[in-house]
């Protein structure tokens, strides 16, 4: 029986931010993240006979425009293993677009692993992180558990999410606090490469990201959670300063984003631990602790009568069920 694959969300505590090959999804710099237990995707693929593949996601079929992400990476996946097999995918997200997390590390990860679980093709977790990949960068972490580092490489091999510790017993939570539920207007795959090509900052970053990575994995070995805080914290705003720096400007913030910044700084005042981490959206992601989160939570939701906020903890790998 093919069994169903199961892959988990990220946040990233070091941004990926910029391709040097957009076929191949090749970053300029490493990033690192945490793998998350509240959202995932469950994929299951099943061979058919015919010369389509077909899409379904949370039980309703694609149509073409919809699913022309998902169609070229299967032909992608045909040709890097050189078979002709048509699939059908059954997929479905556990990844609420309420919840403000993106659905593509989870998702392309999940369909990475289905496809080497009906094709029996033995992939290690490596060669699985190198296939997801190419269908969204930030999947190829989602291979893994805890704390995990995709290490930029310079080609289509040796380019993969490697695992730091899997689970580290580290006392991390995470308030997610979603202010809107609309979908981003600049996708993330444009939005850096716009900054790539026209912020005068951008060599800075990948200056920055090289050092960052190195701190924040010293931080982790030591469980210095502060350290991991503000190191976060500080990549996160200098991502954002890309696409302020890009030109035309643009920026993924909306005044609550802001708003829920300053209110971070605040807390952090009153002495509680709380750092913000933001991807390509408006909704802020509070890094706390296990002590700090409830009242930071109380707080955000006294102060902004509009928002919802989600709770997520670290979570594990790929799972087949
Ligand atoms: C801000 O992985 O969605 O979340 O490779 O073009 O699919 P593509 O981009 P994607 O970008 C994620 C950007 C980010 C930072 C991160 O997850 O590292």
């Amino acid at each position: 029986m093919t069994r169903t694959a199961r892959a988990y969300t990220n946040i990233a505590l070091i941004k990926y931010w910029g391709k040097k090959n957009q076929q191949l999804k090749l970053p300029y710099t490493n990033s690192l993240s945490l793998t998350l237990d509240r959202f995932y995707t469950d994929t299951k693929a099943t061979i058919i006979n015919a010369d389509k593949d077909i899409v379904y996601l949370n039980d309703k079929l694609l149509d073409n425009t919809q699913n022309k992400r998902i169609l070229n990476y299967l032909e992608t996946i045909r040709n890097f293993y050189s078979f002709s097999d048509h699939f059908q995918i059954d997929s479905v997200n556990h990844v609420p677009t309420s919840a403000g997390f993106a659905s593509s590390a989870s998702g392309f990860a999940a369909l990475a692993a289905a496809i080497n679980e009906t094709k029996k093709l033995n992939l290690s977790r490596r060669e699985m992180s190198i296939l997801a990949r190419n269908g969204s960068g930030s999947a190829s972490r989602s291979i893994y558990g805890g704390f995990v580092e995709w290490q930029a490489g310079h080609d289509n091999a040796s380019s993969f999410a490697v695992p730091i510790d899997e689970t580290p017993d580290i006392d991390l939570s995470l308030l997610s606090v979603v202010i809107n539920q609309h979908s981003k207007k600049i996708s993330s795959t444009v939005g850096m490469e716009n900054s790539v090509k026209s912020s005068p900052f951008y060599p800075n970053w990948v200056t920055l990201v090289s050092s960052e990575i190195k701190e924040i994995k010293q931080a982790i070995a030591q469980k210095d959670l502060q350290k991991i805080g503000e190191i976060s914290e500080h990549n996160a705003m200098s991502m954002h300063a890309l696409t302020l720096s890009a030109d035309p400007s643009f920026t993924y913030f909306a005044p609550e984003t802001i708003r829920i910044i300053q209110l971070i700084q605040e807390l952090r005042r009153k002495g509680l631990f709380a750092y913000a981490t933001i991807d390509a959206g408006p909704n802020v992601k509070i890094i706390c602790t296990k002590e700090s989160l409830p009242k930071v939570q109380t707080y955000i939701e006294q102060q902004l009568s509009d928002v919802t906020t989600v709770v997520a903890n670290i979570g594990p790998g790929i799972q087949y069920i």
